[in-house]
């Protein structure tokens, strides 16, 4: 289990973040040339969609290990999608520290060799990074302390509060009388949220006052770390019937005079029938007047936490408002339209800029609307099943689109196996086209025992 930080620990590490972030950045430098004799280590802490995007990033843009660049790979199953992408990877449990501890120093003996470890997951022992970061000098991209302010909403939420960013009301419950008051003077409905968790798990919206406790419990059993403390936020209705969602993707990187600056992604819109990612897409139909601001919030964010590399700020528009959601400190899930949408992919963008290479100037290279659309495995799987497999036939050949399959060798309800994509100028014809695209490939996949 993750351990929960306390209040106090918050404010210690958001009050420590000017300096860590000075020392941090201190030690990084732009790597000049690309050696095949002494490759560059570029380590993917989780090896899913995201990690394989970055890792096959070092072969399509730099030439692998060859050009310059050794990729290695690290997650908890076997089959994983980047394993068989990257040059070396290892299975093991990443919530254990020193297995953490013992795999990054096999690949990178020496801090001082260039290399950059790339956390794709939160699952992982994110103390143990710090430390190995902080103490020993080894690169964790975009910053090691990232990941212990972004994974914990409370912590992210106090960040918000002292950069002045607008952000949803919030507050704290650390009790069921202490969650009844706040809610109370709060006014419903409200949705209550674990501190630390993803894709939805434990989150309730609650219209009516005689459900707050069932939500409290609910919020309590599915967190990722222990405690009593749930986050409960006014929710918006109008941000399903009126509203829509960005993703500002920042990229912190080495300009020309080897100063880090930040770049930025157009915003990606992207639409979730539930809590979970849906569909998104480039370019987006936010008025420029709100993409500024949305860059405007993201820019001082990833500015107070430094570092090289991605930041991904999630960001509610409803009307000319703009409320400041999440933050990951690396690339993110509706990212993935990046692939297609994008001269350099967020992958690709994450391995280069946290190497200390440079960017190029960041377009969209399509003139289309593009929509990535999830593939998923189907709800009636109890359990986990293997997949059996795919049947390309059945499939066809996609027009004015693409399917990428990420071969997992073994799903649960709902688990993404795939990203199906449309283009199309008109937005609502490439939504529909990229849905029809996703459930052909969910009837497409067999699994069994
Ligand atoms: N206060 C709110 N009002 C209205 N809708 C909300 C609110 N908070 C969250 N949502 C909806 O729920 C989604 C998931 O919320 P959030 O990002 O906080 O949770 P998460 O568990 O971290 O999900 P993910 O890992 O997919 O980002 C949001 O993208 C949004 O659609
Ligand atoms: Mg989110």
């Amino acid at each position: 289990m993750i351990k929960k930080l306390s209040i106090d620990e918050r404010f210690e590490i958001l009050k420590n973040v000017n300096s860590y972030r000075r020392e941090y950045e201190g030690k990084l430098q732009p790597m000049e040339r690309l050696r095949p004799d002494r490759p560059a280590t570029f380590i993917s802490i989780g090896g899913g969609e995201l990690g394989d995007l970055a890792i096959t990033a070092a072969k399509r843009h730099y030439g692998g290990i060859n050009g310059g660049i050794k990729t290695v790979a690290f997650d908890r199953y076997h089959g994983f999608p980047a394993q068989d992408s990257a040059d070396y990877y290892e299975v093991f449990n990443m919530m254990d520290g020193d297995m953490l501890e013992k795999y990054i120093k096999k690949y990178v003996p020496n801090p001082n060799d260039p290399h950059a470890i790339y956390l794709e997951v939160e699952m992982i022992d994110t103390e143990r990074t710090f430390k190995l970061s902080m103490e020993e000098g080894y690169k964790v991209m975009s910053t090691p302390y990232g990941p212990l302010i972004c994974m914990d909403r409370h912590a992210t939420k106090i960040m918000f509060n002292m950069l002045g960013l607008e952000r949803v009301e919030w507050a704290y419950a650390n009790s069921e009388e202490e969650l009844l008051r706040v809610a109370k003077d709060m006014g419903l409905p409200v949705i209550i949220k674990p501190v630390m968790t993803s894709s939805g798990h434990g989150t309730s919206i609650v219209m009516r006052e005689s459900d707050l406790i069932n939500a409290y419990k609910y919020a309590k059993e599915h967190a990722r770390g222990f405690g009593d403390e749930v986050i409960i936020e006014k929710f918006l209705p109008r941000l399903k019937s009126e509203g829509t969602e960005i993703t500002q993707i920042v990229v912190r990187h080495f300009d020309e005079e080897g100063r880090i600056v930040n770049s930025f992604l157009p915003p990606i819109e992207h639409k979730r029938p539930a809590a979970t990612y849906h569909e998104s897409w480039l370019p987006s139909r936010i008025e420029p007047s709100i993409g500024k601001k949305c860059k405007e919030y993201a820019a001082k964010i990833a500015e107070f936490l430094g570092g090289i590399g991605i930041y991904a700020v999630e960001q509610f528009v409803i009307g000319d408002k703009v409320y400041n959601n999440e933050v990951a400190n690396r690339p993110h899930d509706t990212g993935m339209i990046t692939r297609w949408m994008l001269n350099m992919d967020e992958g690709a963008l994450q391995l280069t800029s946290t190497l200390g290479l440079p960017i190029p100037s960041i377009e969209i290279s399509r003139r289309a609307y593009g929509v990535a659309h999830v593939v998923l495995a189907p709800q009636w799987i109890k359990g986990e099943k293997k997949v059996l497999s795919f049947n390309v036939k059945k499939m066809g050949s996609i027009k004015n689109g693409d399917l990428w399959y990420f071969g997992k060798p073994t799903a649960y309800a709902g688990r993404r196996m795939g990203l199906a994509v449309a283009f199309n100028e008109s937005l609502e014809v490439a939504r529909i086209e990229a849905e029809k695209i996703a459930h052909l490939a969910e009837s497409c996949i067999e699994y069994g025992d």
